[in-house]
């Protein structure tokens, strides 16, 4: 059995990480290599229940531990269901964030000790870490005024084809994109510190710059850290 590459997104809110995602998963399938498409939180149909319990808006004040139990729990669904399974086929998982951002928006900018999180995703990553992470940085401003204007975002778990479906996002923004701007400004940090603290696995790409010029980074990045090592 060969183990597939593991790349995940990361980045605060309208960075450009659905885009790149897809942008990236379409490039290497435009490679005839195989490549699994999924996002966080979600990505296997229990999860996806959890997702819309997670980012409802409507959802009344709750324990922050509470929420992260079922972002574990979410994880822990989606890792069985969908990632192991492909990285053992070999196959390339592209996802659409992943647990930095629960290191960062419940921990770094949230209420829940980092320790606690640390335990959590020791129990339930264990030991499917990413091999690549990008973390897609622009300024809180710039990130929530495109999230505002977004109207839809990649879903597919599995793409059946070199097309990635789109769905439908709907108009309300989600209860972390609803949060203040001192909290997404925290959250840019948070993952800014990721980066300096794990330069091995992460590369920070400019998200202000072009659609195009981003996916430059981003296939730099994925060419010289794992393709090269792939062949
Ligand atoms: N480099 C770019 N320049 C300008 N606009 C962009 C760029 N990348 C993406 N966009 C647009 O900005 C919006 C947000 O992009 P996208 O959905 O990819 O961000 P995201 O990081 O996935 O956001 P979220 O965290 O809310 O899921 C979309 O409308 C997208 O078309
Ligand atoms: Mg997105």
């Amino acid at each position: 059995m060969t183990a597939g590459w593991f790349i995940t997104f990361e980045g605060g809110e309208g960075s450009g990480k659905s885009t790149q995602a897809k942008r990236l998963a379409e490039r290497l399938m435009a490679q005839s290599r195989a490549v699994t498409l999924t996002r966080e939180p979600g990505g296997s149909p229990f999860a996806e229940r959890l997702r819309l319990l997670i980012l409802d808006p409507g959802l009344e004040k709750h324990a922050p531990l509470a929420e992260a139990l079922l972002f574990a729990s979410a994880r822990a669904d989606h890792l069985e269901q969908v990632i192991r399974p492909a990285l053992g086929e070999g196959r390339i998982v592209i996802c659409d964030r992943f647990s930095d951002s629960t290191r960062i928006y419940q921990g770094f900018a949230g209420h829940v000790e980092p320790r606690l999180l640390e335990a959590l995703e020791l129990i339930v990553v264990q030991n499917t870490k990413p091999d690549l992470t990008i973390v897609v940085d622009i300024p809180a401003e710039i990130g929530l005024a495109r999230a505002a204007l977004r109207l839809s975002v990649p879903t597919a778990v599995t793409p059946p084809s070199e097309k990635v479906p789109k769905q439908p996002r709907g108009l309300l923004a989600d209860r972390f994109e609803a949060r203040d701007l001192g909290f997404h400004k925290r959250l840019r940090e948070g993952f800014l510190e990721i980066a300096r603290l794990e330069p091995q696995r992460c590369v920070i790409v400019d998200g202000q710059k072009s659609a195009d010029e981003v996916a430059h980074e981003v296939w730099t990045a994925v060419t010289t850290r794992l393709l090269t090592e792939a062949s």
